[in-house]
């Protein structure tokens, strides 16, 4: 789930054979004996559910990366081997090289999808070179950087907070967005570098520390300027959506859980959010402005937004499908897959219409402190918490952790289900509090160290 992160490896048995392809009527192919690349993944989960999604499906998989070895490393949930049928190494950070590695390929395949948030430019970029149908270069860009985000969304009158992109510290201390405000990357992930500042030194200190930071997580160079954004205040959800022809499905409105700041590292999810409807439909009201502003017309959607006493207001809009285990709530709440619905919109098909949630769902997310692992305890016991579906510890004695600043530290989760969403999170929040991870310090990775 992490995406660096210690406890777990992933099995590694040889790749099998596959069947070639077989075309039905276009554009509304069946997936049996469809051949699909996927780019990279996600270690958070969705990613490697659209592998066995695809698979089960009949499809025959491709996995394009630049290092398997990335998804194999301890800590990690175990990646789906047994999901893939031929692997394809290249540089997976240039869509150029990525397109010359599958060109001999094309006439076979059907899509080249990603599922993470840091190759969806590359398997847009790639995927429009190929002639494949796919998302939008332009409409991946505007998602990816968040001042286009903000740029075109303010354009077009779609409610979000004030902002300033700014390339140096002067630049964030003099940002006139008022205080609080919130400094953070403009194209990084998982929460990382996101502070709440609440004077012109602190948001000079971190936009300095954070125009410093070059490379993200999978080594990619980063947008060398921060953006500065009023803060917003108020609940915030994310809006789950599938689109299509320009058309947005919603799947799901998602209750975010975050820590104390400054930072902003999630908690938990609760879905279906506990939201009385007006404020629901008004939150998919604003994504849909915000999705038309930036001219998103294929893929999936992780939309957040802030319910301010203004009404929501938009936080940033993922091109993708949610991480955090999102998908398998939605599945478990409503029975709908969104992963399988998103494999079968690159084969074609419409997306599914929007489901009705059945069952509350809620994930508690696991969040150790810098130290080294000594010993877990309490699974059991949360195993065995009405509702509890699963509970997943990741961290391993011996393992070494930071201080969480990142999303990307979580050392495990607990997933809940209940007659609510409410009764989900009791579910979840009972569990997790029954696991122990005893720490010991000193830490020897200090918060905000290599990732
Ligand atoms: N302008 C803002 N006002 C209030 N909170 C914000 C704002 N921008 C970001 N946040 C908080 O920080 C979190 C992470 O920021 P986000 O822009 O979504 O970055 P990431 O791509 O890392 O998820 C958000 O989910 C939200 O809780
Ligand atoms: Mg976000």
């Amino acid at each position: 789930m992490s995406e660096p992160g210690n406890g777990l490896a992933g099995p590694a048995p040889a790749p099998a054979r596959g069947r070639r392809a077989r075309e039905t009527v276009p554009g509304r192919r069946a997936p049996e004996g469809q051949r699909i690349a996927f780019l990279e993944s996600n270690a958070t989960g969705s990613g490697y559910e659209a592998i066995l999604a695809a698979k089960a499906r009949g499809c025959h998989v491709t996995f394009v990366t630049r290092d398997l070895g990335y998804y194999q490393r301890p800590g990690l949930l175990p990646f789906p081997m047994d999901g893939v049928d031929r692997v394809i190494t290249c540089e997976t950070n240039d869509a150029d090289a990525i397109a010359a590695a599958l060109a001999p390929l094309a006439g076979e395949l059907s899509a080249l999808i990603s599922v993470g948030e840091w190759y969806m430019q590359a398997a847009a970029d790639a995927a429009a070179l190929l002639g494949f149908k796919g998302q939008r270069p332009a409409a991946v860009r505007a998602c990816r950087d968040k001042s286009l985000t903000r740029t075109l969304c303010a354009a077009a009158g779609v409610p979000g907070p004030r902002f300033a992109v700014v390339t140096t510290p002067e630049g964030a201390r003099r940002a006139e967005v008022g205080f609080p405000r919130v400094v953070k990357p403009v194209d990084d992930s998982m929460s990382h570098g996101v502070r709440l500042c609440r004077d012109a030194g602190e948001a000079a200190g971190h936009a300095a520390a954070l125009l410093s930071d070059t490379h993200n997580i999978r080594g990619q160079r980063k947008a060398p300027a921060v953006l500065v954004e009023e803060y917003l205040p108020g609940p915030e959800v994310s809006v789950e959506a599938l689109v299509s022809r320009g058309q947005v499905r919603p799947v799901m409105v998602t209750e975010k859980l975050l820590a104390a700041p400054p930072g902003f590292i999630e908690t938990g999810h609760v879905l279906p959010a506990r939201l009385e409807e007006p404020a629901r439909r008004a939150c998919l009201r604003v994504v849909a402005q915000a999705l038309a502003a930036i001219g998103y017309d294929f893929g999936a959607v992780h939309a957040e937004c802030r319910l301010t006493p203004d009404g929501p207001k938009i936080v940033e809009i993922n091109c993708r499908l949610p991480g955090g285990q999102i998908t398998r709530l939605v599945k478990l709440a409503t029975g709908l897959d969104m992963t399988a619905a998103l494999i079968d919109m690159y084969l074609g098909r419409p997306p599914p219409p929007a489901p009705a949630a059945r069952l509350g769902a809620a994930i508690r997310f696991l969040l150790g402190r810098a130290g080294t692992v000594e010993s877990v305890h309490g699974t059991d016991g949360a195993t065995m918490v009405a509702g509890v579906r699963e509970v997943c510890v990741l961290a391993r004695p011996g393992a070494t952790l930071r201080d969480p600043a990142s999303n990307a530290d979580r050392i495990g989760y607990v997933i809940a289900t209940g007659a609510t969403g409410d009764a989900a999170l009791r579910a979840a929040c009972a569990a997790a509090a029954a696991v122990r991870v005893e720490v010991a310090g000193p830490a020897r990775v200090p918060a905000g160290g290599p990732r």
